[in-house]
Order: structure tokens, then C-alpha cells, then sequence
């Protein structure tokens, strides 16, 4: 999911963006900027008491009421998954490192945070305009659980979907026109090229090291004329009204995060930095349509929908801390599991507080690869 932290350069959609969208909660579409990476040590949470007045979940009346391979074929050495601290993730295979476990618990956060999406995007789980009558083919990268695919390919019966994920952890029972397949998505693609007519991606955060690479491997999968639609989180949880300070659980989180990409070379910062731009632009995608959108956490918002979205983002978040956190912030920033459980501690207690107004920023783009022909100014 989610998410990232440091000096956030505040980045507005692009100018030429011929639609920029935003969604609950944002006011405004710029990725607000924080101070340069001020972490705090994994020690700093043990020190950390709390007051009556932290504890205390009042409502702040101005804010809401209630509380609340391609060809690859499933091999043994695909189930022997790395475990770290007592969770599992994806086997060695290619150059993948994904952070985020493959475990129930992680799948479920990764569900919820799916409708949490969906919600926000008012019952669409695509922005791009699907024409069931031309599209045939639909690759899903880097699947996850295979949630969003499972819907698509029984919204679309008569469309072919792909979903593909360097980790088997999608269920046996699905759609007829659905098939999972297991590969790393970081490597040349052997896809057949001009195959598919729309490509989604979501939520690769944090596990690409180079993003105009993967780009050029969509755009080369896609047909002519065809259709790509990235959709990335920023680590970064703040709020406009200061609410949610640097110093806060919520405020290092993003921030530990971002130093974490950058240690592992694989970037957190994908929205703070116009990354799916830049490199859909790199790729040679034309007619970039962009929605900025702000996913609150908690029940704080006034506006019914917002609430209902920042209360299944605090459950997505609660429901799995620690596996956010482990594999990053253990392997990569050398925490130990004792103090990424305090530091929980400390995020459970702010998130229920209400008294932060925190939201993350997402980005959404939908490109076109040119026709045959097409001259691209
Ligand atoms: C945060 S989850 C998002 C899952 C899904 N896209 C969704 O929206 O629910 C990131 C997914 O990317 C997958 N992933 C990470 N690196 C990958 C790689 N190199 N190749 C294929 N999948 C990868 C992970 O296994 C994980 O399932």
C-alpha cells in the first residue's frame, strides 16, 4: 500500500495532464512536502510516554462524530518462501524483492485495502474507459492476492485476463476467463509483443528498481492504440492542519519508509516524485490523464464517504502493522522485531485517537500507447 517519507517534494500533476481529478478528502492535488528525512531511531518509541490527553479520543468538532513468467509454470522452489520474523514471503526468483509479506494476515490488509480503492474511485475499479467490445486482452501486474483481476474478469466474462505476481498466493477458484501466472515482473518481459489492450498496475511501491524500465515492457505488451493505467500510494501520511507532526508514529512511518527505498534502491517516493510520469512519457505513452487522490485514515472526516473510506484505511493499516513494516525495517534499517512492535504500539494508539486528520496521497494515471502512425507532438 500504500506509501513514503522524507523531504516529500511537493509535486503537482503535470501541467499537460488533460484531466486531473481529485478524489475524497483532497483539497488540494499536490503531494504536501516534509522536512528532510528527519528519522528518529528505533529506540525513540520505548522512551515515548503517553499522556491522558493522547489517550483520550475525543471528537474535534469541526471533523467527523462516531468513532470507530509470463510462461513460467508453478514449480516447488516457488513455494519455499523466505520467512522473516515469523513471516513469509515470495521465494528467490529474478531480481524480485517484494517487501510486502505473503501471508493470510498481509492478504487481508491488501483486500480491504481494495475496497478502499474501490470506494474511492465510486464503485470503479478502473479509471480507464473499458470498451468490452474491443478489448480482449488484460494483463493485471504484480496481482497481489488477484482481488482486483478476480473482479475485472467477472465485471468483463468475455474478456481474457492475465494476473501476474512474483508470488502464489491467488486462490484456485476463479473466473473462467481468469489465469494467474508466477514471474518477476522486473525482468525482460516475454510477453508476446502488441498482445494485450489494457495493462493495470497498483501498488508497486517499493519493490521496482527501475520504473521506465517496467514501462517500456507494458508499452511494448500493449497493441497499438492500447491502454495502460498505473495506480501508486505515497508512503507519506500527513495532514494539512498539522495534525499529524514529523515527530508522530504516523509522521515517521513514510519517512522511515522513503530512507528504506532509497538504502535498497527501490523507491518509495514513486508519487512525491512524478515517477509514473516521467517514466510513461520515457516509455513514449501519449494522452496522460491523471487523478490525485487523498485516502484518509480514521474516522475523522466530516463527509460520510470519507469516513467510511479512512475507517476501512485505518482497519487495512491495524489489521497488519507489523507486516507493512518487517522486512523493510528490519532487513534494510536494522530494527529489531521488539522495537517495530512499540513503535505499533504507538501507531495503533494515534490512529485511534481521531485526533489526527491523516490521509496519504495516491496517483492514478491512464496513458495510451500511440497508433500506428500516430505523429506524437
Ligand atoms: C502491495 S502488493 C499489491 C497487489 C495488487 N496489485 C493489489 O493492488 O492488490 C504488491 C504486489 O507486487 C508483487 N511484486 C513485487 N515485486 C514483484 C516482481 N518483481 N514481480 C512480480 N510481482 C511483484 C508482490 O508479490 C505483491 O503481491
Amino acid at each position: 500500500m500504500s506509501d513514503s517519507p522524507a523531504p516529500a517534494p511537493a509535486s503537482s500533476p503535470p501541467a499537460t495532464a488533460p484531466d486531473t481529478t481529485q478524489q475524497p478528502g483532497s483539497a488540494s492535488p499536490t503531494t504536501p512536502a516534509g522536512p528532510p528525512a528527519q528519522i528518529l531511531p528505533a529506540s525513540h518509541w520505548a522512551q515515548v510516554q503517553h499522556t491522558e490527553e493522547e489517550e483520550d479520543d475525543d471528537v474535534d468538532s469541526a471533523y467527523g462524530e462516531d468513532a470507530a513468467s509470463s510462461t513460467a509454470s508453478l514449480s516447488a522452489s516457488i513455494l519455499e518462501y523466505r520467512t522473516v520474523h515469523g513471516r513469509t514471503f515470495h521465494s528467490e526468483r529474478g531480481n524480485a524483492q517484494s517487501w510486502n509479506p505473503n501471508d493470510a494476515q498481509h492478504d487481508e490488509s491488501m483486500d480491504i485495502l481494495h475496497h478502499v480503492s474501490t470506494l474511492m474511485q465510486d464503485g470503479k475499479i478502473h479509471m480507464a474507459e473499458i470498451d468490452d467490445k474491443k478489448v480482449q486482452k488484460v494483463l493485471d501486474v504484480g496481482c497481489g492476492t488477484g482481488i482486483w483481476a478476480i473482479d475485472f474478469a467477472d465485471l468483463y466474462p468475455n474478456i481474457e485476463v492475465i494476473g501476474v505476481d512474483i508470488s502464489p498466493q491467488q486462490p484456485q477458484w476463479i473466473p473462467p476467463n481468469l489465469k494467474f501466472e508466477i514471474d518477476d515482473v522486473t525482468q525482460e518481459w516475454t510477453y508476446e509483443p502488441e498482445s494485450f489492450d489494457y495493462i493495470h498496475m497498483r501498488w508497486l511501491v517499493g519493490s521496482i528498481p527501475d520504473w521506465e524500465f517496467l514501462f517500456k515492457e507494458v508499452y511494448k505488451a500493449l497493441k497499438p492504440g492500447a491502454i495502460f493505467e498505473t495506480k501508486e500510494s505515497s508512503a507519506l501520511i500527513t495532514s494539512d492542519d498539522g495534525t499529524v507532526t514529523p515527530e508522530s508514529a504516523l509522521g515517521q512511518w513514510g519517512r522511515v519508509f522513503g530512507e528504506a527505498g532509497s538504502k535498497f534502491g527501490r523507491t518509495f517516493r514513486v508519487v512525491e516524485e512524478d515517477i509514473q510520469r516521467k517514466a510513461l512519457e520515457a516509455a513514449g505513452f501519449v494522452d496522460l490523464k491523471t487523478y490525485d487522490l487523498r485516502t484518509p485514515i480514521g474516522s475523522w472526516p466530516a463527509n460520510a464517504k470519507e469516513k467510511e473510506i479512512g475507517q476501512y484505511a485505518q482497519l487495512a493499516l491495524e489489521q497488519d502493522i507489523e507486516g507493512f513494516v518487517v522486512y523493510m525495517w528490519t532487513t534494510v534499517m536494522g530494527w529489531s522485531p521488539d522495537e517495530i512492535h512499540v513503535y505499533a504500539a504507538h501507531l495503533r494508539r494515534e490512529l485511534r485517537s481521531r485526533k489526527s486528520h491523516a490521509y496519504y496521497p495516491q496517483r492514478v494515471i491512464v496513458a495510451r500507447k500511440p497508433d500506428v502512425g500516430e505523429v506524437v507532438p
